[in-house]
């Protein structure tokens, strides 16, 4: 779909830069981004644009001119914390009564969670969701003049994708996200996305071979494909991945997330045969129980997913499995959990990620009965940890003893001493013999030790 707002963006856009050409000097701006990479690739959009108007970064947002919070909503959790982050923004604009604070994303998105934050947070100056971010150097330019407070609530039902040829600002150079589509259609019952997302909106094939062109020509090594549920790409999901593997380069792609109702044998194939594809499948199963992943409108059973795991094994056989877990769904009775269990030894992933069920204004799981006790939740979620704990080292120690090649990403926060990187199947590596110049480039590493989330060892020769 043509973005209708593109024109009147880049007009904005010129608008606020001509504000921003005007002052005594260039004012900073500061984004704290909550959530999931599909958050962070919309931050990189609003910075790139924040930079094309005369913005430049700070590193802190004491002293910034203008502070924009990207929120996240998936699990009570997350907007907490955005809350509170939010909260303390008041001490910002004491300090300095003419910084602009804006608060946008997945939790805005939410009418309730917009008026709250219109009502209880007066020092918030802008307001909008996820909608189309051509809307952003509009609501930028009406916060800069109007002198006045700017809400824009989303319209889902009228959500366009963004135009191709928005400024991005990225983190680094040699890695990159690279969304492929936007919104989600599946509406499982527990989940909030669709609604604060809007539907699927795929970009053209063209546009998205042409970037990851562009990013590898320019140095890129690491490019994951973004999508709510990538599986259900319109333009063909394995096709696409087939295409973008033929880019000549020395570089990996990864890719998430997926729907096992959507991820098929082709794809898998495709993987299989793939130079640059990681050797690493994201695929959430959420729950181990039929009754459960019926509830949860997931639209599989717990056999067709332990099938797809047996094909990948069987096709790719080193390939690294990951998943989320729900636990406590309401309904999940024991029985139900230790299906989830035998489901979890039976698919032997690498790791999950596990999380206690959240309930989310405006889901249908939401209206549902919920009688188990929090501590119920509690005491399975540890159980879940366990089995899958010993399961994590047991996968991550079958690399001891291997060269492993890994993307660098540099010095570890904690001990400049000790590099990090990340190996094709997404394990991340902490090692000596690092050097700075090792950063954004590939190099071997001899695997020495494994524990549950990382593995240890030495920089190796080439
Ligand atoms: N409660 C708990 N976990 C949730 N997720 C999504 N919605 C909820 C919720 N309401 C989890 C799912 C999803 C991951 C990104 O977050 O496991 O795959
Ligand atoms: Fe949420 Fe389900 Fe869509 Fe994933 S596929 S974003 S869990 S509704």
């Amino acid at each position: 779909m043509q973005n209708s707002y593109a024109e009147s963006a880049r007009r904005y856009m010129e608008a606020v830069a001509a504000i921003v050409a005007s002052m005594p000097r260039r004012p900073a701006y500061y984004i704290e981004t909550f959530g999931c990479q599909q958050n962070e690739a919309d931050s990189e959009r609003l910075a790139g644009m924040t930079e094309a108007m005369g913005f430049v970064r700070a590193a802190s947002p004491d002293g910034a001119s203008l502070v924009i919070y990207n929120t996240c909503a998936v699990r009570e959790h997350a907007e907490k914390k955005a809350l509170s982050l939010i909260g303390r923004a008041k001490h910002l604009k004491e300090a300095n009564p003419e910084v602009l604070v804006g608060v946008c994303g997945c939790m805005t998105a939410q009418p309730h969670r917009m008026e709250e934050i219109k009502k209880h947070y007066p020092y918030v100056d802008f307001l909008f969701g996820t909608k189309s971010p051509e809307r952003y150097p509009e609501i930028l330019y009406n916060a800069l003049t109007s002198k006045k407070r700017v809400f824009y609530p989303d319209e889902y039902d009228n959500v366009e994708t963004p135009s191709e040829d928005l400024p991005v600002k990225r983190e680094t150079t040699w890695k990159a996200w690279l969304p492929i589509m936007y919104g989600c259609n599946n509406f499982c019952t527990y989940c909030i996305v669709p609604y604060v997302r809007g539907r699927e909106r795929s970009r053209r094939p063209e546009a998205i071979l042409a970037e990851a062109r562009e990013l590898v020509e320019t140095g890129c090594k690491d490019i994951t494909l973004l999508g709510q549920n990538v599986n259900s790409y319109e333009y063909g999901f394995a096709k696409l991945l087939y295409e973008l593997d033929k880019i000549p380069g020395d570089y990996v792609i990864r890719f998430m997330t997926s729907h096992p109702k959507d991820a098929t044998h082709e794809l898998i194939d495709v993987i299989a045969s793939s130079e640059h594809v990681a050797r690493h499948f994201h695929l959430p199963m959420q729950a181990g129980s039929n009754k459960i992943l019926a509830a949860m409108n997931r639209r599989y059973t717990r056999e067709h997913y332990l099938s797809l795991v047996e094909y990948m094994r069987k096709k790719i056989p080193d390939i690294a499995l990951s998943s989320d877990i729900i636990v406590g769904f309401p309904g999940e009775t024991e029985e139900d959990f230790a299906e989830t269990l035998d489901a979890v030894e039976k698919a032997q992933f690498d790791f999950i990620y596990s999380f206690i069920y959240s309930p989310r204004k405006g889901t249908p799981a939401a209206e549902l009965e919920d009688t188990t006790p929090h501590e119920v939740k509690t005491e399975r979620f540890a159980r879940l940890l366990e089995v899958q704990n010993a399961i994590s080292i047991a996968k991550n120690s079958r690399f001891i003893g291997q060269r492993v090649r890994l993307l660098v990403e540099g010095p570890s926060k904690t001990n400049p001493e000790v590099y990090s990187g990340r190996s094709k199947h997404a394990k991340l590596v902490h090692f000596t013999g690092g050097y700075e110049a090792l950063t954004g480039n590939f190099a071997w590493v001899e695997i020495t030790g494994a524990d549950v989330y990382t593995l240890t060892g030495k920089l190796a020769a080439d």
